[in-house]
């Protein structure tokens, strides 16, 4: 077990961003990823299968379903509306927020791979503040603009697809420059390239 100091560090090497954003930082238009990229898709796939995504409840909403072979955690301040407005979705894997339905960080329980569970962003720090360093799965933040917003500074890496042209729309990914370097350029196509990015405080 990880002194207390070595809290923020753990907490650090569990996330891990993933996104694609255009030339102006655009992320969204009218609650969509505007532009259709097959290949970038495939490169999410490989990268979040069997782990677990943790994604907003607009994007979950855009999505209309849990991504498969993955766990998915939909974060919402109001998980009880999401589970009347999904009853199917939200079953026996459903985690209520609040100090009584989850007591004490240990007895957070992950739903099964393709299942999905709704939590309020704050379980889930205190869940990996104290999860064992050693944990098999990556948990990968997946947006949107405000979940990037909030967990960016929490994630070890950066995972950017680059969409090379101005698009419109109406969420941006939030400055990240200062906070993360780049460490290697990992595809490069005439529409987008993918690259990887290191919080430079590790
Ligand atoms: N290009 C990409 O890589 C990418 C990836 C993902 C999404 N997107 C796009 O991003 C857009 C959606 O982004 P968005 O910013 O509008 O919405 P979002 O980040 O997907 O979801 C926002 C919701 O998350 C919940 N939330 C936020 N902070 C929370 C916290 N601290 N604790 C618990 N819950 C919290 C709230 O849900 P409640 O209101 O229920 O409380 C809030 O309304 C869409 O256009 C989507 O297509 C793009």
């Amino acid at each position: 077990m990880a002194r207390r100091e070595d809290r923020t560090e753990i907490v650090m090497n569990h996330f891990k961003a993933i996104a694609a954003m255009s030339e102006n930082r655009v992320i969204g238009a009218g609650n969509k990823i505007p532009w259709h990229l097959p290949e970038d898709f495939k490169w999410f796939k490989k990268m979040t299968k069997g782990n677990v995504v943790i994604i907003g409840r607009k994007t979950f909403e855009s999505l209309g379903k849990p991504l498969p072979d993955r766990i998915n955690i939909v974060l919402s301040r109001h998980p009880g509306l999401l589970k009347r407005e999904f009853p199917d979705l939200f079953g026996e894997a459903w985690i209520a927020r609040g100090k009584t339905a989850v007591p004490f960080p240990y007895q957070f329980e992950l739903p099964r791979i393709g299942g999905v569970t709704a939590i309020d962003l704050r379980i889930i720090k205190n869940f990996l503040k104290l999860s064992p360093m050693d944990s098999p799965l990556d948990y990968f933040i997946c947006g949107g603009a405000q979940i990037y917003e909030q967990a960016l500074p929490l994630c070890s890496d950066l995972y950017l697809t680059l969409v090379k042209r101005v698009v419109e729309g109406d969420r941006f990914f939030p400055p990240f420059e200062d906070r993360f370097k780049l460490v290697e350029e990992i595809l490069d196509r005439p529409e987008f390239k993918i690259t990887h990015y290191r919080n430079r405080a590790l």
